[in-house]
């Protein structure tokens, strides 16, 4: 949460920066501010101001800044609320300082150094700056490494000192910070969307090594001032992969971009029909030597994790457990070393995944992560990656994240079953084949999805909603009402439809829109009955259904009828048609669909 940028080179630095903080714009976007040292004037500017990185340019609009060297930030608020004074930077002496984490003894650091006279803000960011400016002896890495000796928490602080223009510090704890350098200078910034028009090549910064970045380059060293070698990597998105590419909304450019993301995903793990995970380096003994497999994750990911426990149910007939993280470790997971834990995460940094993942490996467990960003903390943290190949994800409301996901799970499956006897090659290979038509299967969804638009223009008005379906069209809706809740704020809840007569079918009225998927040949029959059911009581149902199921239907329902797939893999065409119904439903609505109130694309705190 919170986006960081800082820039120091031959260019001017104040569209750099507001550039780079718009493209950081989902990590938070509460408020929004830069710093600028202006060798001249020989002093720090601030400009900052509650609201989006479009107020702050406003803001900044009729200043004249000449500066080339500057640090921004775009804010997600956890200590204090979203206002100007609380906006960063923050800057207490000679220091200018701004701060992805949480600084958790900040209450106690402020009556030791007795700062409550100096800070203007209610936040702990500030308190970290007055304590460096407190701290400050004229050597800023003697000064940073004193300061954040002192510091619990989650940082990634970067720092201007008055007294050194032109130079950039930065260190962190857990909280992201990637660099990079190019011909144009050094830049630093919480992820590595925010480099890629400027280089593919960039590293991430080592907890508690200290960043230096200057006109004479990049200096990396460790707490005893050694030098470290940055470990650069390449991101193969293209460098403008991160535009909206003529569409309004990235979560449109994103649901249409699915195809070829789970083509990508898949293509090179798939060898002579068969799974194959050589060229990620993740041995077939990982999936053989394993009593028990848990996934941990949070929010959609999570989703995908259920996805994973039915096909491991089903076809591999093995316990699985899906954990959200944010529970994991205060619930006496089961896991040892025969244990392989497998840890879903989109932006590789969400905090609640990274510590439970990190709390198994403790236990023992053997770990593999399915990433989409490459060197983030937790594909660090596991022993063992798959990268989702969907390229930046910049809408907060994940989707060509999930079903690249689960395009890995599918591979994952079939290599458990090939390795572990469970299937015969012939099978694993029908399997896979099946999965190679997903592509074109979405594709025929989103031809139709002016069919979609208008079915969800009949929900614009609903204030509550119910999706029901049964076995994986139930774990397949978790996903789809989560993602109508998130863009549309309408209060929306699925049910697994048998379950509906055990409460909540007191809430149906005929006001109360129903969406039901059914995709799943064996248990047809029992989602239709459950589907009459709400009708009976007066309900406006939605179909969604696969299309050869479709014949022993009355008609009187709108339907959608999704092109057909093995049972298995109906999850991702069902799923790409909700995202498009949640999209034109917050489109329709006039809401920033990209930027749902109150969240952030990357959750970095607990
Ligand atoms: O980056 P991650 O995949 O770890 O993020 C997990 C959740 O925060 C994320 O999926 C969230 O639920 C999305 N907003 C859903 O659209």
């Amino acid at each position: 949460m919170c986006g960081i940028i800082g820039y120091t080179g031959k260019e001017e630095v104040k569209e750099i920066l507001l550039d780079a903080l718009e493209s950081l714009e989902y990590r938070g976007y509460d408020s929004a501010g830069i710093a600028v040292s202006d060798q001249e004037a020989e002093e720090i500017q601030i400009f900052k101001c509650a609201g989006r990185v479009s107020d702050l340019k406003r803001v900044c609009a009729d200043e004249e800044i000449h500066a080339k060297c500057g640090i921004g930030h775009t804010r997600w608020a956890t200590h204090g609320g979203v206002s100007n004074v609380n906006a960063h930077p923050h800057q207490v002496g000679r220091v200018t300082v701004v701060h992805n984490g949480i600084i958790e003894n900040y209450k106690e650091l402020a009556a030791e150094y007795r700062l409550n006279g100096q800070l203007k803000s209610e936040t702990d960011s500030e308190v970290a700056a007055a304590v460096l400016n407190a701290l400050y002896n004229g050597n800023p890495r003697e000064t940073i490494y004193q300061a954040v000796s002192r510091l619990q928490g989650t940082f990634a602080l970067v720092i201007l000192f008055e007294d050194f223009p032109g130079r950039i510090f930065s260190i962190r704890n857990v909280s992201p910070i990637v660099a990079t350098q190019s011909e144009e200078g050094c830049m630093l910034a919480s992820d590595v969307t925010a480099l890629c028009r400027f280089t593919n090549r960039y590293f991430v910064v080592p907890e508690y090594c200290l960043l230096e970045l200057s006109e004479d380059g990049i200096a990396l060293s460790d707490m005893q001032g050694k030098a470290v070698e940055p470990e650069y990597m390449e991101v193969n998105w293209g460098l403008n992969s991160s535009d909206k590419g003529g569409y309004p909304f990235y979560m449109e450019k994103e649901i249409m971009e699915q195809p070829e993301a789970i083509q990508n995903t898949i293509q090179n793990r798939i060898v002579d029909g068969m799974p194959d995970f050589t060229e990620d380096g993740v041995p077939d003994s990982l999936f053989v030597n394993c009593e028990r497999v848990c996934v941990v994750a949070c929010g959609t990911a999570m989703h995908a994790g259920l996805i994973a426990q039915s096909l491991v149910k089903s076809i591999l007939n093995m316990h699985m457990d899906v954990e959200l993280a944010s529970e994991y470790m205060y619930t006496d997971p089961v896991v040892d070393e025969k244990t392989l834990v497998i840890a879903i995460s989109q932006s590789g940094e969400t905090i609640d995944t990274l510590e439970a993942l990190k709390y198994a490996r403790k236990q023992g467990a053997r770990s593999l992560a399915i990433i989409n960003v490459k060197g983030s903390s937790i594909a660090r943290a596991s022993e063992y990656v798959l990268y989702t190949d969907a390229g930046p994800e910049m809408a907060v409301a994940s989707t060509k994240a999930y079903t690249t996901q689960l395009a890995l799970i599918y591979l994952i499956v079939a290599k458990m079953a090939q390795v572990r006897g469970v299937w015969k090659e012939k099978q694993v290979k029908e399997y896979i084949a099946e999965l190679k038509r997903v592509p074109s299967a979405i594709e025929k969804v989103l031809e139709r999805r002016k069919e979609i638009h208008l079915i969800a223009k009949n929900i614009l008005e609903a204030k509550d909603l119910f999706m029901i379906g049964r076995g994986l069209d139930y774990s397949l809706l978790l996903e789809g009402s989560l993602k109508l809740k998130e863009v549309s704020y309408i209060h929306s809840e699925a049910y697994a439809s048998g379950e509906l007569k055990h409460g909540p079918i007191a809430l149906i009225t005929n006001h109360t829109p129903v969406v039901a998927v059914v995709t799943q040949t064996r248990i047809m029959q029992k989602e239709i009955s459950n589907i009459k059911e709400v009708q009976s009581r007066g309900a406006r149902v939605i179909l969604f259904i696969k299309g050869e199921l479709l014949q022993s239907l009355r008609q009187e329902i709108e339907i959608f009828t999704l092109p057909n797939l093995r049972d298995e893999f109906m999850v991702i065409p069902a799923s790409v048609a909700l995202q498009l119904m949640a999209y034109y439903v917050s489109s329709d609505k006039g809401f920033d669909v990209d930027k749902p109130r109150n969240l952030a694309k990357v959750v970095t705190v607990e």
